[in-house]
Parts: C-alpha cells; sequence; structure tokens
C-alpha cells in the first residue's frame, strides 16, 4: 500500500470535478452517443444528410458537458458550431446566436470557406441595414407593444436569414452549421419555433443545418407543443444514469489517470451511494478522495467523506432550486415529497394540502416553468433534480430558507 505523506499531497491531485457544465476527467458511459454525433458530423463533412437530435433527462445526468463534447468534436471537422444556453429572455437569446455565428466562422480553418462566410456575413448585414436601417432594434422602453413584437418578428426573421445563409455557404465547402442549445426548454417559444421552423426548411432544400438540442425530460413535450412537425424533425434520445458497471469506472478511472486507485469495498460503497447519477459520482468521488491518506482508497475514507458529499449536492444542486419556489411552491414540494413516490399523483398533492386540483394549477405550472418538477406521464408529477424529494425530507427547508426572487 502506498501512502502519501499527508492527506494533503494526495488532496492535491483529487480527479473528481462535481459542479454544473464542469467537464468531468473521463466522460464514462456515453461513448454510443458520442459515436452517433460523429456519425452526423463526418455524414456532414461528406455532404449527406442527418436528422436533428434532441438530448433530455434529469439535472445533474451530464447533458451539458455531453452536449459540449459535441461542440468541440463539430469544431475539430471544421464544421461551423454554434453553441448557446437559452433563456426565456428571446432578445438575449438572439443577440447571443448571432455573436456566435460569427464565433463560430471565426474558428474555421479552411481558408477559403472562411473568405466565404465573411463574404455571406458581409452580405447580410448590408441587406438588413437597407431593409430595417442601422440601429434597427430600438430600445423597448421607446417602443409600444405592437412595435416591439415587430422588432423582436425582425430580428428573427434576420437570424433565420442569417443561419441559412451560412448553413448554405458552408455546404459548398462540404461543411455545415450545427447549432447546440442548452436548457433548450426555456427558450421562448417564438424563437423556438422559428428555429424548428428553420430545421424543417434546411431538411426540404438539404441543407446542411442542425439543431442539437438538451433539456429537461419534459423537452419532447415542449418542442411538439410550439410546432406540429417537432416529434418528426428530431431524434429524441434520454440521457439517464449510468450502468452499475460504468458507475464504477467512473470512480476508477478519474482516479488511475493520477495513478491512484480505490479498493473493491470502496467502490461498492460508492456505487450504492451515487446510484449511477454523474453529479453525484462527482460529489461522493471528489469527498472521498480528500480523505483519504493513502492509495488504495478505502471504504472508511468513503464513509468518512460522505456527510461532505451530501452538503455538496445541497448546495450544489438542492438549496438554490428551493430558494426559486415561492412559500406555495415548497408547501407542494413538500407534499410531492412526503409521497415517497417517484412520480406521484397531481390529485394526491392535492389532497395531501386539502384542496381541489383545479386550485393548484397556477402553482404547479409555477414550478414547471422554474425547471424544478415535471409531468412524466398525464397526472403525474415528479422533481426534474434526483434526490430532490430525499433533500426535502432531510432537512425539512420550508421554514429556514428565504424566498429569493433574484436567484434563477
Ligand atoms: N458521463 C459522465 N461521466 C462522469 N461524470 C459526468 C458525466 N457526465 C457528467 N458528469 C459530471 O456530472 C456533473 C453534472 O454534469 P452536467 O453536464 O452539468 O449535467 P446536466 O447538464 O445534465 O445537469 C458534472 O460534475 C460533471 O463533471
Ligand atoms: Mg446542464
Amino acid at each position: 500500500m502506498e501512502t502519501g505523506k499527508s492527506g494533503g499531497s494526495l488532496r492535491i491531485l483529487n480527479p473528481f470535478t462535481p459542479g454544473a457544465g464542469r467537464p468531468p476527467r473521463a466522460l464514462i458511459g456515453r461513448d454510443h452517443e458520442i459515436e452517433l454525433m460523429d456519425r452526423l458530423i463526418t455524414r456532414t463533412t461528406l455532404g449527406l444528410s442527418n436528422q436533428a437530435v434532441v438530448y433530455s433527462g434529469l439535472r445533474g445526468v451530464g447533458k451539458t458537458v455531453l452536449l459540449r463534447k459535441f461542440y468541440t468534436m463539430a469544431q475539430e471537422q471544421d464544421l461551423l458550431a454554434i453553441f448557446i444556453e437559452a433563456t426565456d429572455e428571446e432578445e438575449h437569446d438572439c443577440l447571443k446566436l448571432s455573436e456566435e455565428i460569427h464565433k463560430a466562422a471565426a474558428h474555421i480553418t479552411n481558408n477559403h470557406l472562411l473568405e466565404q462566410l465573411e463574404k455571406t456575413l458581409e452580405h447580410i448585414t448590408t441587406v438588413s441595414v437597407k431593409a430595417f436601417g442601422l440601429g434597427a432594434s430600438v430600445s423597448f422602453d421607446q417602443e409600444d407593444s405592437q412595435s416591439a413584437n415587430q422588432s423582436a418578428n425582425q430580428r428573427i426573421y434576420q437570424l433565420e436569414q442569417t443561419l441559412e445563409a451560412v448553413a448554405r455557404t458552408a455546404q459548398e465547402a462540404k461543411s455545415g452549421l450545427i447549432l447546440f442549445v442548452d436548457e433548450f426548454q426555456e427558450m421562448s417559444a417564438r424563437l423556438m419555433g422559428a428555429l424548428i421552423s428553420l430545421q424543417q426548411e434546411a431538411n426540404s432544400l438539404n441543407l446542411p443545418f442542425y439543431i442539437v438540442g438538451a433539456g429537461l425530460p419534459d423537452l419532447p413535450g415542449i418542442l411538439s407543443k410550439c410546432h406540429s412537425y417537432a416529434e418528426r424533425l428530431f431524434t429524441y434520445r434520454e440521457v439517464g444514469r449510468l450502468s452499475r458497471y460504468d458507475t464504477a469506472a467512473g470512480f476508477q478511472e478519474p482516479a488511475k489517470s493520477v495513478g491512484k486507485s480505490f479498493t473493491d469495498a470502496a467502490l461498492d460503497r460508492l456505487v450504492a451511494d451515487s446510484q449511477g447519477y454523474p453529479y453525484f459520482i462527482q460529489a461522493y468521488g471528489e469527498a472521498a478522495w480528500n480523505e483519504a491518506d493513502s492509495s488504495p482508497i478505502t471504504e472508511e475514507a468513503v464513509e468518512r467523506g460522505e456527510s461532505v458529499a451530501i452538503r455538496e449536492l445541497d448546495s450544489g444542486l438542492y438549496t438554490s432550486r428551493w430558494q426559486r419556489a415561492t412559500q406555495l411552491g415548497r408547501k407542494f414540494m413538500t407534499a410531492m415529497a412526503s409521497t415517497g413516490e417517484d412520480a406521484c399523483k397531481s390529485s394526491d398533492i392535492a389532497n395531501l394540502l386539502g384542496k381541489k386540483a383545479s386550485g393548484l394549477t397556477a402553482i404547479r405550472q409555477q414550478l414547471i416553468q422554474l425547471g424544478l418538477i415535471y409531468s412524466p406521464e398525464y397526472g403525474k408529477l415528479a422533481f426534474t433534480v434526483p434526490g430532490m424529494a430525499d433533500f426535502i425530507r432531510r432537512t425539512e427547508p420550508a421554514s429556514v430558507q428565504v424566498y429569493d426572487r433574484a436567484h434563477r
């Protein structure tokens, strides 16, 4: 057994990465998804068509890091790759998208394509200045709602024109345009609808433009509601927990990458603690590592780290989300947690709260919009964050947390 001088020397090598969007040292259990994306990218460079893709899953399963991995893969193959995290602020998303188109163009290494893209983007700017005048977007306080609406439509129209022209230019050089949209469910229905329409048009024109979206489990339903064609336009993939085997690798591989390891007993305990959820793997792995003073890391170190891991999960996953809900929202979620079911019946919540189900529609909707709960099937509700029910039962947070309006 190798013993470090102190826990400190081992700590410095800690390879675990708990935190939203933090790339893991080893991206475990996603080989198939990577292979599919690799196929999409290669087919695009061969001038062959593809289907756009949507990934959905609970919080903390690794959607963002997967999407970012795809983004890098696309860039490496000289495709135009755009990455945005959607918000419910349409103007912000539009501006971000325009910025990212320019950034994506700047990444292209094929000089001929780069020149053509510059020409295309310049042309689009000239045309839109002619059509709408300089400074087309006037600030909102100067506008009445009709002209606000008009300039929003204009903004989206310009964006569609740009995306289409860029995809066309890319096509001539056997490249393509991939738009990665994280938290897709957050996007305004108008912008979402426009992007879906554009996807539909690109498909029929055989243009290499592909949306690769990611979001919560209700994203497929939101897309279908937004646009009747959505169901047929996308391949839907679920991102979920890792298998038992992959979960063990999720601990052992990062450890081995820095020349250390876990004992079998430590691994068994870590697998049970993490339940295969990638965020949990990082939290329990990090905590066990920090409690160890030698390698292989033992079950005792895992045990000592458990309370630290739970605190990490509380602050990284649960507390801030809990704080987003109003008092009534918290009562609603506490009732959900008390059922002990993964997916509970809306009618049971109403009974528990002594109300009619119809009287709870607004609060239910608010919690869905906040991304805290979703409806996995008709009449049922579940938390979007794994372990949220446990957190609520364990900490009974209702009376101690303030309502944090600013924190979204
Ligand atoms: N395939 C994976 N293997 C190991 N760890 C992962 C994997 N995917 C994600 N993680 C880790 O899980 C955490 C959450 O990842 P993230 O992409 O933010 O999830 P999501 O976007 O689904 O909420 C991060 O700490 C990340 O390092
Ligand atoms: Mg994410």
